[in-house]
């Protein structure tokens, strides 16, 4: 029975993956504004495998994050010096470098030669965080709290009330649709506190303004040498600037402009509905002490959108995205609590972000709507 049932949510999850790959083959064979773009093979110096060199240079980025991750290394077990003045990214001098470019071509034969090109296989599959994968069951695990680890792509669960349903109650819950409807812009201002390595409190603001433009800016008011971090959309391009990261301030391109679009989109609960064409609703879950609807949705470039609405307040309490890669999945978690009301309108007073990099969280202590957002706060930083 268990058997039966895993090999129908693999299935599932398979014809799935294979239609979200088709699409994304045929996005990217359709004439664009950002056809002339260059690719990863082009704009890096030794860039060469045929998985990774045709993607955007900021999805390559995202790809690198996928990967170091999977492995549970930083940059620095592959680029030599990386984290210092002295990095060299181009260099093949690191041998666990060279084995993960083996890695990379081997991830795209097995899902080529197995899967029908679906993507069923990632450096997560095998590694899970160790740069040796373990071969043998652990009996302490066997034995101990079952695996609750999920798919990315939700399966389907009838006996669960339809997704417009469970949106339109996320929708009431926060001050109705007409409410909503009203709703043109906020700033959400608070102080966050990062995990990386250099911490202490930051200045946190939101700037949001309806249908799509966000802006996230973060700086240390007492350290102005750590510079600014911001992550902006302006309702057509996405900027990151990172003071720590490795480009400083680039354009999102590709799959990472569509997820820094989604976050805009979704900002505003009035608008979740139009986030994306296809939703669906999978198994109730739980996360913590709530319990949870898992909504999904998800387009034909394979942008997922995973929503967890508290069963009882039907508030949103988790968003997850996921956005495609050649190695995996690239996943932003953003985490939502203590809902106040801001004049008839419920907002999240505390956000925690999660990516590949790193996390955060944010206290909220002032949240203003429809007040003007300047232009400079949701465009190149
Ligand atoms: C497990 C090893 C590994 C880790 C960890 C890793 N990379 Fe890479 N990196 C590679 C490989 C392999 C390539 C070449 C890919 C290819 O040839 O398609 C590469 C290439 C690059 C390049 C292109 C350099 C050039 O001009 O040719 C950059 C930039 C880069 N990585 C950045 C990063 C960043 C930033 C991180 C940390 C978030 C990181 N990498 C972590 C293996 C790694
Ligand atoms: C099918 C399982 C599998 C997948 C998928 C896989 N690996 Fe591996 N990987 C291994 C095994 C097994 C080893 C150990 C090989 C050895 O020790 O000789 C390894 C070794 C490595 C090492 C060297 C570690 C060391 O200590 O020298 C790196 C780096 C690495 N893999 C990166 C990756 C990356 C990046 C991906 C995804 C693009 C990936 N792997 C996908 C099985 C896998």
């Amino acid at each position: 029975m268990q058997k039966h049932i895993i090999g129908f949510r693999l299935a599932t999850a398979a014809v799935l993956s294979a239609a979200v790959m088709t699409n994304v083959a045929r996005a990217q064979n359709q004439p664009s504004s950002q056809a002339k773009q260059q690719t990863s093979g082009e704009f890096f110096k030794n860039v060469t495998t045929s998985a990774l060199k045709d993607l955007t240079p900021s999805d390559f980025l995202g790809a690198m994050g996928v990967m170091t991750a999977a492995v549970g290394y930083d940059c620095s077990n592959c680029h030599p010096g990386a984290g210092t003045d002295q990095m060299d990214w181009v260099s093949d001098k690191i041998p666990e470098k060279r084995t993960a470019r083996k890695m990379v071509d081997m991830v795209a034969t097995i899902n080529k030669e197995n899967f029908g090109g679906a993507q069923m296989v990632t450096c997560w599959t095998c590694h899970h965080g160790l740069d040796q994968p373990t071969t043998s069951i652990a009996l302490d695990k066997l034995y101990g709290a079952p695996n609750d680890e999920k798919l990315d792509i939700v399966t389907p669960d009838k006996s669960e009330p339809p997704a417009t349903q469970i949106l339109d109650e996320y929708i009431q819950a926060v001050g109705g649709a007409q409410k909503l409807a009203g709703l043109k812009s906020f700033i959400a201002t608070g102080k966050s506190i990062g995990f990386s390595g250099l911490g202490g409190t930051a200045a946190f603001q939101i700037f949001a303004q309806a249908p799509d433009r966000r802006g996230v800016w973060i700086h240390f008011p007492e350290h102005p040498d750590r510079g600014i971090s911001a992550w902006t959309y302006d309702g057509g391009k996405g900027w990151i600037s990172a003071p720590r990261g490795f480009l400083g301030e680039y354009e999102l391109t590709g799959n990472d402009l569509a997820g820094a679009r989604l976050d805009a989109i979704v900002s505003f609960p009035g608008g979740i509905k139009n986030a994306f064409p296809n939703w669906r609703v999978g198994a109730e879950d739980v996360l913590g002490d709530r319990e949870v609807y898992v909504v999904q949705g998800s387009d034909r470039t394979g942008l997922l959108g995973t929503f967890y609405f508290d069963k009882q307040t039907h508030l949103l309490l988790r968003y997850v995205r996921r956005t495609p890669s050649p190695v995996g999945r690239i996943t932003i978690q953003q985490d939502f609590d203590d809902y106040r009301d801001v004049d008839g309108i419920k907002f999240p007073f505390k956000y925690s972000f999660l990516w590949l990099d790193g996390r955060f969280t944010a206290d909220i202590n002032d949240v203003k709507i429809n007040v003007p957002v300047e232009l400079a706060k949701i465009s190149k930083p």
